[in-house]
């Protein structure tokens, strides 16, 4: 049985591409055999003719993509939907990966939707990754058992299939087409894991992208994995399981303290202090809650403070960072137990899930005694993960030499209450970029406009994982503001100062706001207007190093 990795592509037909000849005459399976790359042509991938399907698609909306996008919804496209699959040198023997029926998931998922380009006139393109990735969740697969690792679907989630369907798209649409190669531009977008995808293309095929947009990406893998069983050892630690909705008041009361700081009351906070995934793993949410009072320990403020705190060994040598104050504490939530009238841990299925399969290895979905886990515990867990998959889905190499000189453009953001991937674990990333490639101050403003040309980060004040937060109205940019933005960047050469974001409830609906450029921090001067500043002692509170590991974490 061969290893295959079947790449399935939509190609978009627009008029200015396709002339006189319609859509329909041009999508047949003749005219994209002769179009695929020729073996020998791409390093490591032959294409299977035999495998090639071709048929029109009418009337199809597109897919939108992180953030969502209302407005470009309602336009319908005529495409030629191809399929077609690859095998790799040398893999002629292995044996097919072990299909299983199961729900997909957001957080170890590719994208399936082959659509989401058409609305800015683009090809675009889903690859199935050779582990069935449309059917199937990596995390269904990541294992061919206890204690083996299947690394072919490790590899190819983490940043090798992406890849593969850029270099096999791009001479494909190029042929479909006729086109040279010099009118097509490559852009990917991704939020979460999507934009520790996008990262990960960044990083290792810097060379086939004009423009990346990446959302809160899921990296620096084992650190962020592990970093959701936190709160659950903080509580156990401390010997307090404190009912939500003491948990809610507590962030309440931050929201409110930090809120005005900077500078406007609109109900969104301005955090200096200093995985995951949606809320898609968090299990049940209906099971029975009695009333409460939402009295306020002093339990569970030590309880905040510490999880707000970030992770430390036991010499007191900080391990990761935390959520920034003011987001959600959702990975702390407790579950009630009618038998016993009290509440109890709840381990959050994305942390426990990870350290079983990814750490410990066994085939299972979650973690179910945890006792005597310690944050010592989750210390030595995060430097296993960091190593076993140093190559793979950490994610984190800080060099974009490539990208940068083949005249890669990158737009990151990050929400800054998101309670899933801490917002410093995107500023973390930035600087280890910037100090690989330009030394790392961040008062050298030569070296930051540098930077800047090529690498843009945005932190998006109040917003939550890849999207907004119900519990503070702060803006965001829509998906189709992200494209357009990185589009003008890439083929108008603006280069953008600011990132158009728009409020979508609130005091404040329907204002636009242009985001701060990092390391700039917005600072309001009355209410309706803001300047970008740069504020050494807020820089500070989002600089860590992580001296519980004896290697420099990226
Ligand atoms: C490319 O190589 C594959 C695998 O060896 C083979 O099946 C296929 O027919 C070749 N493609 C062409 C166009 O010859
Ligand atoms: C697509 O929509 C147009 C306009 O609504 C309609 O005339 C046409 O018949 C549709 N085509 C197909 C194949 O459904
Ligand atoms: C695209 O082609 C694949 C393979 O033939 C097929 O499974 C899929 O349903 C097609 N999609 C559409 C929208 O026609
Ligand atoms: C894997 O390990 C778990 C936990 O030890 C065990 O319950 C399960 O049966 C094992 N699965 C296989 C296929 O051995
Ligand atoms: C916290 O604020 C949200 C909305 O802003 C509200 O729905 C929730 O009830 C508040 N929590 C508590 C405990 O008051
Ligand atoms: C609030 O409820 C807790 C138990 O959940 C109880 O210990 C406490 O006395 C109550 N406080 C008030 C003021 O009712
Ligand atoms: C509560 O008790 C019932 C009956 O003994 C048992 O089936 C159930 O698992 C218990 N629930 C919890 C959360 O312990
Ligand atoms: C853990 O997973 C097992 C099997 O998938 C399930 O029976 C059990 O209820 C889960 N435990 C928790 C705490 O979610
Ligand atoms: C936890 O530690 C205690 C005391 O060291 C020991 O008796 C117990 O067996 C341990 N529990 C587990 C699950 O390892
Ligand atoms: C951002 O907003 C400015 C001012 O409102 C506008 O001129 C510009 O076109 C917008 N850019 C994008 C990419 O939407
Ligand atoms: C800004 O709005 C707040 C209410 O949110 C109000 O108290 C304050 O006076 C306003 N400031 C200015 C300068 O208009
Ligand atoms: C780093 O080295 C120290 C001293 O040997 C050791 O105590 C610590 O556990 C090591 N850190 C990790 C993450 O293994």
């Amino acid at each position: 049985m061969r290893y295959q990795s079947r790449t399935a592509l939509a190609v978009l037909a627009t008029s200015s591409l396709v002339n006189a000849r319609s859509i329909s005459q041009l999508c047949t399976v003749s005219n994209v055999q002769s179009a695929l790359p020729a073996n020998g042509t791409l390093l490591g991938i032959q294409m299977l003719p035999s495998t090639v399907t071709a048929n029109t698609v009418y009337n199809a909306t597109a897919g939108t993509g992180p953030g969502g996008s209302t407005s470009i919804s309602s336009t319908t496209y005529n495409y030629c939907n191809v399929t077609v699959a690859y095998t790799r040198t040398g893999k002629n023997d292995r044996v097919p990966f072990r299909l299983r029926e199961s729900v997909l998931r957001g957080g170890f998922s590719l994208a399936t939707d082959p659509t989401e380009g058409f609305p800015y006139g683009a090809a675009s393109g889903v690859t199935d990754a050779g582990y069935d990735a449309f059917s199937n969740s990596y995390d269904e697969v990541n294992l061919y058992g206890n204690g083996t690792i299947n690394w072919d679907a490790t590899y190819m989630l983490a940043y090798q299939a992406l890849g593969e369907l850029t270099k096999v798209g791009k001479p494909l649409t190029s042929a479909f087409y006729g086109l040279d190669d010099t009118r097509l531009y490559t852009y990917f977008s991704g939020c979460s894991d999507g934009g520790r995808q996008g990262m990960s293309q960044v990083q290792r095929w810097g060379e086939e992208y004009d423009g990346v947009v990446a959302g809160a990406p899921a990296f620096r893998f084992a650190q962020q994995q592990v970093s959701h069983v936190f709160p659950a050892t903080v509580e156990q630690t401390i010997d307090y399981y404190p009912p939500p909705c003491e948990l809610s008041k507590i962030v309440n009361a931050t929201i409110a303290a930090c809120d005005p700081l900077d500078g406007r009351t609109d109900g969104v906070s301005y955090t200096s202090l200093g995985f995951g995934f949606d809320k898609r793993a968090e299990g049940s949410s209906t099971t029975y809650q009695p009333a409460q009072n939402g009295t306020v320990t002093a339990e569970g403020v030590a309880l905040a403070k510490a999880i707000y705190g970030g992770l430390h060994d036991s010499r007191g040598k900080r391990a990761f960072l935390s959520w920034q104050i003011a987001a959600e504490l959702s990975d702390a939530e407790t579950e009630y137990n009618s038998n016993t009238s009290s509440w109890e841990l709840d381990i959050p299925s994305t942390g426990g899930e990870y350290v079983t399969r990814f750490v410990e290895l066994v085939d299972a979905d979650n973690l179910s005694n945890r006792d005597n886990v310690t944050y010592d515990t989750l210390v030595q867990w995060m430097n296993f993960g960091m190593f076993e998959y140093l190559d793979s889905l950490q994610t984190t190499i800080p060099d974009l030499t490539t990208f940068k000189s083949s005249g890669g453009k990158l737009l990151h953001y990050h929400g800054e209450s998101d309670p899933s991937v801490p917002t410093a674990n995107s500023v973390h990333y930035w600087q280890s970029v910037h100090a690989a490639m330009y030394g790392g101050e961040p008062a050298n403003t030569k070296h930051l406009s540098e930077l800047a040309e090529w690498y843009q980060l945005y932190l998006v004040p109040g917003a939550a994982h890849c999207g907004t937060n119900d519990l503070q109205p702060g803006p965001f940019p829509s998906s189709a503001t992200l494209m357009q933005t990185i589009i003008d960047r890439v083929e108008k050469d603006e280069q953008p100062s600011r990132l158009n974001a728009s409020v979508s409830s609130g005091a404040y609906e329907g204002e636009t706001q242009r985001l701060c450029q990092w390391p700039d921090r917005p600072l309001w001067h009355d209410n309706s207007s803001f300047e970008c500043v740069f504020d050494e002692k807020s820089y500070e509170t989002w600089t860590y190093t992580l001296s519980a590991f004896n290697v420099t974490v990226y």
